[in-house]
């Protein structure tokens, strides 16, 4: 029997935020004045560990989930990573396993997580222009960083690659064209995504959003394109093959084009919460249950119950009101 939500989505994808700590402040998700020295981030004993992540994901592939993708804040800045990938690895059903990442420990963790069994792993790079990739990530790294971050993936084969860049508009919607060009041949998919208004601090207005068809078009211009096929139902990323045959790229459109009839996405805060929805304001506690002695029956239970019950579809139903609504944060549950 496949569990179905209430608007009959089966169940497919976990996200799971390992943390709610970065080591950058991209200004369009942890923006410095609100993720400053006082912020609270959660404390260790709040994290679930590794052991409790690895129990919950287990019951999960049990209720129909095929690919668990790491997400944070930044993954890598959670120690021994690596140590729940291979917990993760052996799951019975798991299909795939993947990790979201600003790449910028990635060139010396690369090896090492691709040995405990990670598949491929998505690289978040907004532009290619140096000052501007600073200015965005409001942090110093700069872009060699994380290219060397991509190379080592690579090296280690974590195949296929994809990088993630975030288009707003006036900030780095110049550099579209020229990121497009330089991975363009190379294998590796790159995906503009039109700036949400997830959370609460990132002050999304809609005049920050570029659309995926104007930058399709931009792209277009310079180097010709036509529409491919989703991967499988539900991808969120739409996809555009190279009319030269030399690769593809992807738009995410959750605002001009929503997605949500085949959301098939949940997500499980660092401590331990479940979310149906990225735009969130509550999550369903969990943690709670693994600490008080639960039986798996029981876990399985409380979470097909959460599943059922699901009825979301923030992005169908956005509007200039639901914006500034109270939101779990990006940073919180990983995108
Ligand atoms: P593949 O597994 O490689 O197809 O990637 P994916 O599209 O599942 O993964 P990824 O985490 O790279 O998603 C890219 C971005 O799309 C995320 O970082 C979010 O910004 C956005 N996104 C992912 N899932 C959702 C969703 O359910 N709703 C909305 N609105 N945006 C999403
Ligand atoms: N809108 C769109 N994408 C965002 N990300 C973070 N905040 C936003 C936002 N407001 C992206 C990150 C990363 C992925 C996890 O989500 O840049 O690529
Ligand atoms: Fe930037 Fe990702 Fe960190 Fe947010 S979690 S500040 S998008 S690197
Ligand atoms: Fe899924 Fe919510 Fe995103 Fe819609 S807005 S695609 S329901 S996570």
């Amino acid at each position: 029997m496949t569990l179905s939500d209430r608007l009959g989505r089966p169940l497919r994808d976990l996200r799971i935020s390992v943390t709610d700590r970065c080591n950058f402040r991209c200004v369009y998700c942890m923006p410095r004045e609100v993720f400053g020295p006082g912020y609270a981030f959660l404390k260790r004993d709040e994290l679930l560990t590794y052991e409790e992540i690895t129990r919950v994901a287990r019951v999960l592939v049990e209720l129909g989930v095929e690919k668990i993708r790491i997400t944070g804040g930044e993954p890598l800045v959670r120690r021994d990573l690596h140590e729940l990938v291979a917990r993760l690895r052996v799951i019975p059903g798991l299909r795939d396993l993947t990790l979201t990442t600003n790449g910028s420990l990635l060139a010396q963790q690369a090896k090492r997580l691709a040995e405990a069994g990670l598949q491929r792993v998505t690289v978040s790079l907004d532009s290619l222009d140096d000052a501007v990739f600073r200015a965005m990530n409001d942090v110093g790294v700069g872009v060699e960083t994380v290219l060397e971050g991509i190379s080592a993936a690579g090296e280690a084969g974590l195949w296929p690659i994809k990088v993630n860049a975030v288009v707003k508009r006036g900030v780095n919607d110049h550099t579209v064209v020229d990121l497009a060009r330089y991975f363009k041949g190379t294998g590796i998919i790159v995906r503009f995504i039109e700036f949400m208004d997830v959370g609460a601090t990132n002050g999304w207005k809609l005049e920050h959003v570029v659309t995926g068809r104007e930058i399709v078009e931009m792209i277009d211009r310079e180097m010709p394109l036509e529409p491919a096929e989703a991967n499988y139902r539900g991808e969120v990323a739409q996809r555009w093959r190279y009319r030269d045959g030399s690769g593809e790229i992807g738009v995410i459109t959750s605002i001009s084009q929503p997605f949500c009839g085949d959301c098939t996405r949940l997500r499980l805060s660092p401590e331990g919460e479940l979310f149906t929805c990225l735009f969130g304001a509550k999550g369903h506690d969990i943690r709670g249950l693994l600490r008080g002695g639960a039986s798996d029956e029981e876990l399985r239970e409380r979470i097909a119950a959460v599943w059922r019950a699901r009825e979301d579809r923030y992005s169908e139903l956005r509007t200039a009101e639901t914006a500034g609504l109270p939101k779990v944060e990006m940073s919180h549950i990983g995108g």
